[in-house]
């Protein structure tokens, strides 16, 4: 049964707990949200979390959609999506990328952006299967503290 998929609109001790399963998946380097930070991260606007949620109740997986406007238009990127090991396979980040773009859509977006390093084989494909293409830019970054 494919994960039933919702935007996060309030904390509670379920979303946080879900945080703490999930980020670790992710990123090596950063923590997870505590409380406090996923109330922000929700209330500011053009930034939507979904969630993924199993038959049982569990919260699996995670999307945000960032919507902003700039000079050539409204635009949209996907950031740190992420699915449990546990429940990888299934359909779940299918399901919430499929939901991010619809309410882009929704919403009037022209472009969607993300970016995905090449050894996440199976997010590469999974954008790929969505329709994501790749574009011929070089992607930069400035750290603060490097
Ligand atoms: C990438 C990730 C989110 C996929 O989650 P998932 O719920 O298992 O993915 P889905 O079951 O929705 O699969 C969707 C598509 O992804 C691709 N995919 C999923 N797992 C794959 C794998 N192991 N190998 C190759 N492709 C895979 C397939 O195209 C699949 O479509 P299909 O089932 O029709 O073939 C998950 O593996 C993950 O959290 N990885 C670690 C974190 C990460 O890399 N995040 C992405 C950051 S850019």
């Amino acid at each position: 049964m494919p994960a039933t998929i919702e935007e996060a609109t309030e904390v509670d001790l379920d979303l946080g707990a879900a945080f703490v399963r999930l980020i670790p998946q992710l990123s090596s380097s950063s923590p997870a949200p505590d409380v406090d930070q996923l109330a922000e991260i929700i209330a500011t606007p053009g930034t939507t979390v979904f969630m993924a949620r199993a038959d049982d109740g569990t919260l699996i997986g995670s999307l945000t959609l960032v919507t902003f406007r700039i000079p050539t238009g409204l635009r949209a990127i996907i950031e740190d999506v992420v699915v449990d090991e546990a429940a990888r396979g299934q359909g779940a980040a299918k399901a919430l990328t499929k939901a991010a773009l619809a309410k882009a859509e929704s919403l009037g977006i022209k472009t969607v952006d993300l970016t995905s390093r090449p050894s996440r084989e199976a997010a590469n494909q999974l954008y790929q299967s969505l329709g994501f293409e790749l574009r011929e830019t070089n992607v930069y970054r400035f750290s603060f503290g490097a």
